[in-house]
């Protein structure tokens, strides 16, 4: 069902959003052809309630990353504005949390150091700071593996370090970029549930880019399809009426979400062929 501008108001119910893009649009201009300009993303307007669980789903290469960049603050748009609660953005988004799409952790410290970093940086005293990182390696099934670099972890357990080095901050907003994109399906469904009942704790803001249409709406509470590029925009938002706490693997078998499930593919199955044969077209 493609919800209506009002519905989706409903939905999320918040005057207050934790963070409204508008307007916004990315150009990216080619460093050995200056005249070479590639606009990735357009006329986007994007908002996220504050505890709303958002998921923005499009094809390969559409924008998603670019448009959490924004978010984030790392990225400031060519056109259009960022708001965080309310206020302009400026610089860093000092509110949001970053789980990015490729791996993070620093290669030279342990999951603990990894963890503790963020809040090392941010003036923690190191023994407070050591003690809540071990809280959240706890949390996220990692309590006996403080002492594991990277390299010694498998890949779900540096998905796992990495969440929990992204909420040991405690940030008002939850950016994820594909984040368990690259973990096999019981570990990824795992993974999801956890997440969701650290965020159903929590209530935080989410951001959450994937290219995983089942885990989009298993996740959310609205998902916001892109259009294939250039120039991608927002093309159709769905709010997920399914009732919460939900278990991602349960619900997949539901009426309702297969029924979700199809009205959000009728719309984004166009748009992926499109960036595959983009991406087709740029290796030819
Ligand atoms: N810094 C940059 N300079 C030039 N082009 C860029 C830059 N960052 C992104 N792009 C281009 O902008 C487009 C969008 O990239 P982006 O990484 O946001 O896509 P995406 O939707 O996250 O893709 P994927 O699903 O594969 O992760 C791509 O065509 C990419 O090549
Ligand atoms: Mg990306």
């Amino acid at each position: 069902m493609l919800a209506s501008a009002a519905e989706v108001l409903d939905a999320t119910d918040n005057p207050a959003a934790a963070l409204t893009l508008t307007g916004v649009a990315c150009t990216f201009v080619s460093k050995d052809a200056p005249d070479q300009r590639y606009t990735a993303v357009q006329d986007v307007d994007l908002r996220v309630g504050a505890g709303e669980f958002v998921s923005v789903v499009g094809p390969t290469g559409c924008g998603k990353s670019t448009l959490l960049n924004v978010a984030a603050g790392l990225l400031a748009p060519s056109l259009g504005s960022v708001q965080v609660f309310g206020e302009p953005l400026v610089g860093l988004n000092r509110r949001a949390g970053y789980m990015f799409q490729t791996e993070s952790l620093m290669p030279w410290r342990t999951a603990l150091a990894n963890v503790s970093a963020g809040l090392e940086f941010r003036g923690t005293p190191l023994k407070e700071a050591q003690a809540l990182a071990q809280e959240w390696l706890g949390r996220v099934g990692l309590s006996g593996f403080g002492d594991r670099y990277p390299h010694q972890m498998s890949g779900g357990m540096r998905k796992r370090a990495s969440l929990a080095q992204t909420l040991v901050l405690d940030p008002d907003i939850i950016l994820m970029d594909e984040p368990f994109s690259a973990l096999d399906i019981q570990t990824r469904q795992l993974m999801e549930n956890e997440v969701l009942q650290l965020w159903q704790a929590k209530r935080k803001a989410v951001l959450f880019i994937t290219h995983d249409l089942d885990e989009a709406i298993a996740m959310s509470d609205r998902v916001v399809v892109m259009s294939a590029g250039p120039a991608s925009h927002p093309m159709g938002e769905f709010v997920i009426d399914i009732a919460r706490p939900r278990d991602v693997a349960e619900i997949k078998s539901t009426p309702r979400f297969r029924e979700l499930h199809a009205g959000i593919w009728d719309v984004l199955r166009e748009e992926v062929l499109k960036g595959y044969q983009q991406q087709l077209q740029k290796v030819a």
